[in-house]
C-alpha cells in the first residue's frame, strides 16, 4: 500500500483520509468479546487439530467432560460454539487446575499480579530478566506461603517466559523449564484472559486424576467426553510426557482403556485422541478407530520429519 500511494498522489489522499478515519475508529472501538482460546501454551495442545476434530464431536449440545484439560483447546471451542450444557474439566496438574480456577473466580487480581510481573520483566536488561524469571521460577509453591493468585501469576508468567513456552514439570513436580528470551512474551494478555474468564463462568474445575472419571461422569450427567491422554511414545527417545512430574506409563495406558470401556457400558459417548502405534490400537479394538494427520510434535517420532498419523477412537458415529 505505501509504495503504491506513493505513485498515486489521489491515492496517497485517499488511503490519508482513510488511515484518519481507522485512527478514529480505534479511540472508539466497537464492543469486542475475543474468542475463548488457551490461556496457556501447552505441549500437546489441541488448537492446530481442531478443524479436524470439529467433524468427529456429536453433534448438537451436551453435557461435556475433558479428563485431560491441559490448555483446554477443545473445551474452549466448544465453549465458543456454545455447545455445552455443562462442563467438568479435570487434571491432575495442581498449578494448571488452581491457574484455571483463579481465571474463573479471580480474574482482577490475577491481572494485578501479573501486570507487576510484566512492568519488573520488560523493565529489565536480558541479564536482569533471565534472574528474575529464575527467581520466580525458584520460589517454589512448596516452600513459599503462597496465595492462589500468586501461584497462578507465577504459572502464566513461567509459561509465557520459558523456552519454548511450556510447563514441565520433574519428578519432584517442580517446574524446571529454562529462560526463553523473547523481547515481548506478553505476560498480561487481558483480553485472552477476561475471553477464557467468561468461557469458564459455571464450569466445574476440578484436579482429578483419570481413574475418578466414570463417577464425576455419573453424578454430573455427562453426555460426551473428549480425552486427550499424554501420548504413548513411539519410540524410547520420544517418551516426553512429564506434564506433571510424573511418567504416563503403559500401564495407565491400559487403565484408560478400561475407564473408556466403562464410560461406554454407561451410554456415554467418548472420542480419545492418542499416538498411533500397535499398542494403542490393540487397546481399543472393538472402537472406532481412525487416523488424522497431525504436524509433528514433541510427542512423536524423534527420527523422522514431517507430519504423522494419529489415532481418533470413538464408540459411535455421527
Ligand atoms: C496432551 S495434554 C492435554 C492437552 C490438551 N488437550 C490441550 O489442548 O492443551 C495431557 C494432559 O494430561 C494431564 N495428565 C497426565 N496424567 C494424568 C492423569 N493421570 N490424570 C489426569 N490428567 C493427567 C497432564 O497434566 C496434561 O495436562
Amino acid at each position: 500500500m505505501p509504495t503504491t500511494a506513493r505513485v498515486l498522489p489521489n491515492s496517497q489522499t485517499l488511503l490519508d483520509k482513510r488511515q484518519v478515519q481507522v485512527r478514529r475508529l480505534r479511540v472508539v472501538p466497537p464492543p469486542h468479546v475475543a474468542r475463548p482460546a488457551p490461556f496457556l501454551k501447552w505441549v500437546g495442545g489441541k488448537g492446530k487439530l481442531l478443524p479436524l476434530l470439529r467433524p468427529l464431536m456429536p453433534q448438537g449440545k451436551f453435557r461435556y467432560a475433558e479428563p485431560f484439560l491441559g490448555g483446554g483447546a477443545v473445551f474452549f471451542d466448544l465453549r465458543a460454539e456454545d455447545r455445552l450444557e455443562h462442563a467438568l474439566l479435570c487434571d491432575v496438574g495442581r498449578d494448571l487446575v488452581g491457574a484455571c480456577r483463579v481465571v474463573r473466580d479471580e480474574l482482577p487480581a490475577l491481572l494485578a499480579r501479573l501486570q507487576a510481573h510484566e512492568t519488573h520483566y520488560l523493565s529489565e536488561n536480558e541479564e536482569n530478566r533471565a534472574l528474575y524469571f529464575y527467581a520466580v521460577r525458584n520460589r517454589h509453591p512448596a516452600d513459599f506461603a503462597m496465595d492462589d493468585v500468586e501461584r497462578a501469576a507465577r504459572m502464566l508468567f513461567l509459561n509465557r517466559t520459558c523456552f519454548n513456552g511450556l510447563w514441565r514439570e520433574n519428578r519432584s513436580g517442580r517446574f524446571n523449564a529454562p529462560h526463553g528470551r523473547y523481547a515481548n512474551p506478553g505476560i498480561v494478555q487481558a483480553d485472552k484472559l477476561q475471553a477464557a474468564h467468561v468461557a469458564l463462568q459455571g464450569v466445574d474445575i476440578r484436579q482429578a486424576d483419570f481413574r475418578a472419571l466414570p463417577e464425576l461422569v455419573q453424578d454430573q450427567r455427562v453426555e460426551f467426553v473428549y480425552l486427550d491422554p499424554p501420548y504413548h511414545p513411539l519410540s524410547t527417545t520420544s517418551s516426553f510426557n512429564a506434564y506433571s512430574g510424573g511418567q504416563f506409563s503403559g500401564k495407565a495406558q491400559a487403565e484408560l482403556a478400561d475407564v473408556c470401556r466403562r464410560l461406554d457400558r454407561m451410554g456415554v459417548r467418548f472420542l480419545l485422541s492418542n499416538s498411533d502405534c500397535g499398542f494403542v490400537r490393540d487397546l481399543y479394538a472393538g472402537f472406532d478407530v481412525g487416523t488424522i494427520r497431525a504436524a509433528r510434535s514433541i510427542n512423536c517420532k524423534a527420527d523422522s520429519r514431517g507430519d504423522v498419523d494419529e489415532v481418533v477412537v470413538r464408540n459411535y458415529v455421527n
